[in-house]
């Protein structure tokens, strides 16, 4: 498993349901990974491109934007946390709000999710996050107590996890809480359980080149989770480089 305490931050490309080898191709080619190694770059493709960018990577880790909860078995479909070890996968996003929202997923699944990466030796970046009428009805921290109470299995700790935060309401909208918000909440999840002080904590959610200096610069914040920005070479190149 990757040593997290050997980075100071973390840039996660989460690409969704974008990409193909031409694109991939021409991606890596172009960005420049920053000079400082104490920066971890991860990108993670759909599943299909992973082992083709595991073979062509360099400077950057890999990482999956899902994985079963299944060890192994009859489960149509599914691809197990075992064959991501197989091709070498780094990381995993799980629970991403658009699991949660699109494929229901549920809290104690992402639970087990998490468990099976950390047997394998792949770190899950677990994703937690209000929504916007969660937000309006001011209950963001019981929801994201909640989140993270079942959805962060007992074998977690910040050796082997990742904890992204991502208000549902700021993804892909161009609308970001406010600096004093995003670090008031990274401090919320930090200290409402002592396991959780150690832990790397990213910001995700409508992070671009012109803001992710002063949102990663936040004492809480370790780092973000990139989604549109992450699919221009040029606009990731200055995200990774600031
Ligand atoms: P955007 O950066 O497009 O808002 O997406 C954030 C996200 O969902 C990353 O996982």
């Amino acid at each position: 498993m990757i040593k997290l305490d050997n980075f100071s931050s973390f840039f996660v490309a989460n690409w969704k349901l974008n990409g193909n080898f031409k694109f991939i191709d021409q991606f890596i080619s172009k960005i420049s990974l920053p000079k400082d190694s104490s920066k971890c770059v991860v990108i993670c493709p759909t599943s299909i491109y992973l082992d083709y960018i595991s073979k062509n990577k360099m400077g950057f880790y890999l990482g999956a934007q899902n994985v079963s909860q299944h060890k192994d078995g009859a489960f149509t479909g599914e691809i197990s946390a075992d064959s991501l070890d197989d091709i070498n996968v780094d990381f995993c996003i799980v629970g991403h709000s658009e699991r949660r929202q699109f494929f229901f997923e549920k809290n104690e699944e992402i639970n087990h999710k998490s468990e099976n990466l950390i047997k394998n030796n792949i770190v899950p970046i677990i994703c937690i996050g209000e929504t916007l009428e969660d937000k309006k009805k001011g209950i963001t921290n019981d929801i994201l107590e909640e989140q993270l109470k079942k959805s962060i299995p007992i074998s977690s700790n910040f050796e082997n996890s990742i904890i992204a935060y991502e208000p549902v309401w700021a993804i892909g909208t161009g609308l970001t809480p406010t600096n004093d918000e995003i670090n008031d909440t990274h401090s919320f999840i930090r200290e409402h359980n002592a396991k959780f002080n150690k832990f790397k904590i990213i910001y995700g959610g409508s992070v671009k080149a012109n803001n992710v200096n002063e949102i990663t610069s936040l004492l809480n914040v370790d780092g973000a989770l990139i989604g549109g920005a992450s699919l221009k070479s040029d606009e990731f190149t200055k995200i990774i480089q600031d």
